[in-house]
């Protein structure tokens, strides 16, 4: 079995203005430069990713964006393309659930972002999950396989792949999915890539997202096939992320 290092992704979606977010990061550094064994990562939104970046260069923390762009450049009002985050960031996420609901991203664009986010050497940390009706249908597992493969339609930067479980009901809601659901559900994810990249299965991190935090951790990491914390709510809080980062690695 491969080893796989496991990831702590901060996602902090709308929230911080540019000077709170360069004092969260400066915590969150000196509570976790010290724990190794696990990739920090946080992703602020886009309007503080240069001076954050800036702030953590030469870390062992790194950047994210919570979004891309599938064009190079041109007429695409508000959005930002591979080469504005080039150099700025090393991972993106991709097909969050708040995306697909609110933007109306679909899962071939989610595919295309991602492809356009590896081939600029940019790991894409990819989301898929089910909603509350389709978990209660019992269908959830299929649900998740069609939506993951749909997700990864053309893909092949198999090595800088990140896929994150994150089932709709989960997020925000301080109800997580329990240890053995979010497990079930990670290898669901994870057979996905043996089915279309076989030797990538092994290696592929999958993470869990949906009300983690520092009481819930331990156990989901726990898990065989879970590998790592999208995790919202819980990331603006530097006390609640750094035992986050703690639990994954080693000091
Ligand atoms: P949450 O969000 O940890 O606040 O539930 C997770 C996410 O949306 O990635």
């Amino acid at each position: 079995m491969a080893e796989r290092t496991p990831v702590i992704a901060g996602n902090w979606k709308m929230n911080t203005d540019v000077e709170s977010g360069l004092k969260l990061v400066k915590k969150i550094f000196e509570f976790s430069e010290g724990v190794s064994g696990v990739d920090k990562i946080v992703c602020p939104p886009s309007i503080a990713i240069t001076s954050i970046a800036q702030t953590l260069a030469g870390t062992s923390i790194q950047v994210g964006a919570q979004n891309v762009s599938a064009n190079d450049d041109g007429a695409f009002t508000g959005e930002l393309s591979t080469s504005m985050l080039r150099g700025l960031v090393s991972h993106v996420i991709v097909g969050h659930s708040e995306r697909r609901a609110m933007f109306g991203e679909t899962s071939d664009q989610v595919a295309a972002k991602a492809i356009k986010a590896a081939d600029a050497g940019i790991s894409p940390i990819l989301c898929i999950g089910e909603d509350l009706a389709v978990r209660k249908s019992g269908k959830a597992a299929e649900y998740v396989a069609n939506q993951l493969e749909e997700s990864l339609t053309g893909y092949s930067n198999w090595d800088s792949l990140i896929v994150a479980y994150e089932p709709v009901w989960a997020i925000g809601t301080g109800e997580a999915a329990t240890s053995e659901q979010a497990q079930e559900m990670t290898v669901v994810c994870r057979e996905v890539v043996r089915k279309l990249a076989p030797a990538a299965a092994d290696s592929v991190r999958v993470l869990y997202g949906g009300s983690v935090n520092s009481g819930n951790v331990a156990e989901l990491l726990a898990q065989p096939d879970i590998d790592g914390a999208l995790v919202g709510g819980a990331s603006l809080k530097v006390d609640e992320f750094s035992k986050l980062i703690a639990a994954a690695g080693s000091s």
